[in-house]
């Protein structure tokens, strides 16, 4: 590298120049990126050890990335890019339901439930009562709206981690045609995001947890409106206020209200204690081009 490079900005200005004739957003992107890379270089005054850790670091992360185990994604959330992309992606529309992450635990195969049926199907932990409406973010109801739910069970493992293809603790729905959904499940439960590789190593050399606050996944889609991919967390969960992908909002927390044995929410007797969560949720509409 030649000495005028070094200390000043001509390297940052050549680099962002080569990027001049790239299309307009392109070039948009790559140039602040440049900009915004070379001056965190410069900022922390990046070793060339340091430089070499982070490219056999990103290797690493690359070599791990599988159709079902995506460390880059991983990565971003812990870093706290994905929630920043969602939240600068998210509806300006102030009543719609907040966004947060999407997590690696969806699949396209899940079953179909009926309305009140259970999406345990087998999953192990305490069973939990959902129900709310689904409604535009102007307050009128969506008949039919599509919602998937997933979960992890009372062990913190979501059914694709275990051996086998069994779909347990997941499930798709039909609001009815006042909006209204409802089903069984298991009260969630707190787990650690996947932390068997280099994110997780470096979540450990930070000291930081790779623990997720109990939660279960909804992302909710109808026609007209923008699809909302989110999760309700469970009030007085301990890792609430140090989610490892920083995906808590103070509105989607919702309680998990315990029940004795008795007639249950659905008019069915219940011979165990169960819990209850109401989570009522509002679309935004779709932006229109
Ligand atoms: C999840 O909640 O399923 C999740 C989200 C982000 C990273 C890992 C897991
Ligand atoms: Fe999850």
């Amino acid at each position: 590298m030649t000495d005028r490079h070094i200390h000043a900005e001509p390297l940052t200005d050549e680099v962002s120049a080569s990027f001049a004739d790239a299309p307009p957003r392109l070039r948009e992107v790559m140039q602040s990126l440049v900009r915004h890379l070379h001056e965190f270089a410069r900022e922390v005054r990046l070793t060339e050890d340091e430089w070499a850790r982070g490219i056999e670091f990103l290797t690493r992360t690359g070599h791990i990335t599988t159709a079902t185990r995506q460390e880059f994604i991983l990565l971003s959330d812990v870093l706290g890019l994905s929630m920043l992309t969602i939240g600068l992606n998210a509806p300006e529309d102030e009543k719609a339901t907040e966004p947060t992450v999407f997590g690696p635990f969806f699949v396209d195969d899940a079953p179909e439930i009926e309305l009140g049926g259970d999406i345990a199907r087998g999953a192990k932990g305490s069973p939990c009562y959902v129900s709310g409406v689904v409604r535009s973010s102007s307050g009128e109801p969506i008949p039919g709206a599509r919602i998937d739910v997933w979960e992890a069970d009372a062990d913190g493992f979501y059914d694709v981690q275990y051996d086998g293809d069994r779909r347990a603790g997941r499930g798709r729905l039909t609001a009815a045609t006042d909006g209204t959904y409802r089903f069984w499940s298991v009260l969630p439960a707190p787990y650690p995001i996947p932390h068997d590789g280099p994110v997780g190593e470096l979540l450990a050399a930070a000291g930081r947890s790779p623990m997720r606050p109990a939660h279960l996944h909804f992302r909710v889609a109808a026609p007209g409106y923008r699809t909302l991919v989110t999760h309700i967390f469970v009030a007085g969960d301990p890792y609430l206020n140090s989610d490892a992908v920083f995906g808590v909002r103070d509105g989607l927390v919702v309680d998990a209200i315990e029940h004795p044995p008795g007639p249950g929410p659905d008019g069915t007797h219940r011979d165990r204690p169960y819990h209850r969560m109401t989570f009522d949720i509002a679309l935004a509409q779709e932006i229109r081009p």
